[in-house]
């Protein structure tokens, strides 16, 4: 029978487990709660800062918009990418000092109001279609600019979350680039930066050199090009004994890249990367049962709470906090409590025999989380605790 401990092929056990009482006495005051622990964000900036080839670091505050994280990242100097006024509005609330050039705004599919928004507030846009300089040339006359293209091949852990090649709405496609550079002439557009972003969760460190060597293909075709943003998208492993995405081998591919393109700054726009690893979501046990040969552990949140395993079958580590350290002695379905049979948060996952009001850890939880919960059945998202 195996237990519930550290597995030896992990640098250090996770945050929560390091400061489990702390976390059990939080979970004292209330079912569900996300809980974030600031120390682990800062050290995820120090590792992206560590890297020769990245020139600026901007966050894709989509994964996790909380006010206390977005104040942190702006202290440590990392910028940002938003991709819907919303975004840029509320960053702009909790950071009021920052600096309108320190963000990205990305808008994909969005209205012609949207991008007249960002020219007036003077914040730095990419297109990521023919379609506005088709349509609303007038708008981007004289007017620095990014354009987002497909490099052709779409990553990432799951079909949905793959953002180029043929099956994705994203990027201006290769073969239309003889055209964007003629609409970019003729609108009076200046093309500073080409980015892409092909997906989210890569755990392939050479994704990004090959990116690379595709948008300065691109970028050649421009005369004031200085800035390739190849994008987010570093896979952050969900299960305990998975390897740690390899910054480093990321770091050589690029490098080598960058040898030959000496005239690029280079800009990464990681959400999940800075984020992921500093968030769980609390909750209790809430119920037992077994029907068939199957045991079930039903638990005080839901997908409501925390969307990903239901709609991409992502895996969170899910541990019994307070019974930590007990044998695994079963085999358990983890389940919420909304109405839908894909509310389950793990299958066949082993756990110690659990009880009515122990404390329940859904790891890896801090991006796209309680940013994309709900209110589904009318049960309210959890609360977020910062530590
Ligand atoms: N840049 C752009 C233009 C993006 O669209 C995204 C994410 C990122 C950067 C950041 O990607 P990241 O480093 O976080 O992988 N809800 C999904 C992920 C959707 C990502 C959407 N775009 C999930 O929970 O896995």
């Amino acid at each position: 029978m195996t237990r519930q401990e550290h597995h030896p092929s992990m640098p250090q056990p996770a945050w929560w487990l390091r400061r489990r009482d702390e976390i059990l006495k939080i979970a004292d005051g209330q079912l569900n709660a996300y809980v974030y622990e600031l120390e682990t964000v800062r050290q995820s900036v120090q590792r992206l800062r560590d890297l020769q080839s990245i020139d600026r670091v901007l966050y894709a505050m989509k994964a996790n918009f909380n006010p206390h994280l977005l104040r942190l990242l702006a202290s440590l100097k990392v910028d940002f990418e938003c991709v819907s006024p919303g975004e840029v509005e509320h960053l702009l609330r909790v950071v009021p000092d920052l600096d309108k050039s320190r963000i990205l705004f990305t808008p994909n599919f969005a209205p012609r109001e949207d991008y007249q928004w960002s020219r007036d507030l003077g914040i730095q846009v990419t297109l990521d279609n023919l379609y506005p300089l088709q349509a609303w040339p007038e708008i981007f006359a004289g007017q620095k600019i990014f354009l987002r293209v497909d490099p052709g091949q779409g990553h990432g852990h799951h079909e949905h979350v793959k953002t180029a090649g043929d099956r994705s709405k994203f990027g201006i496609p290769r073969f239309e680039v003889d055209e964007l550079v003629s609409l970019v002439e003729k609108a009076g557009a200046d093309v500073v930066g080409i980015h892409a972003h092909s997906g989210s969760g890569i755990p392939e460190p050479d994704s990004w050199g090959q990116v690379a060597t595709e948008l300065a293909r691109i970028a050649a075709r421009f005369e004031n090009v200085s800035v390739l943003d190849l994008g987010g998208g570093l896979g952050v492993p969900g299960r305990a004994d998975e390897q740690a995405f390899d910054l480093q081998a990321m770091d050589q591919a690029l490098a080598l890249v960058k040898a030959r393109l000496p005239g690029y700054e280079f800009w990464l726009e990681p959400g999940r990367y800075l984020v992921a690893e500093a968030g769980i979501l609390l909750t209790h046990v809430t119920q037992l049962k077994g029907k068939g040969n199957r045991r079930y552990i039903g638990v005080g949140t839901g997908m409501n709470a925390l969307i990903r395993p239901a709609l991409y079958d992502a895996y969170h580590e899910i541990v019994n906090l307070t019974r930590y350290g007990d044998p695994l002695a079963e085999t358990a379905n983890i389940v919420g409590l909304i109405c839908e049979t894909g509310d389950t948060f793990g299958v066949d996952r082993p756990m110690p025999v659990s009880h009515e009001n122990d404390v329940i850890v859904i790891a890896n939880a801090g991006a796209y989380g309680r940013v994309m919960s709900s209110r589904y059945n009318l049960r309210e998202p959890p609360q977020e605790i910062v530590i």
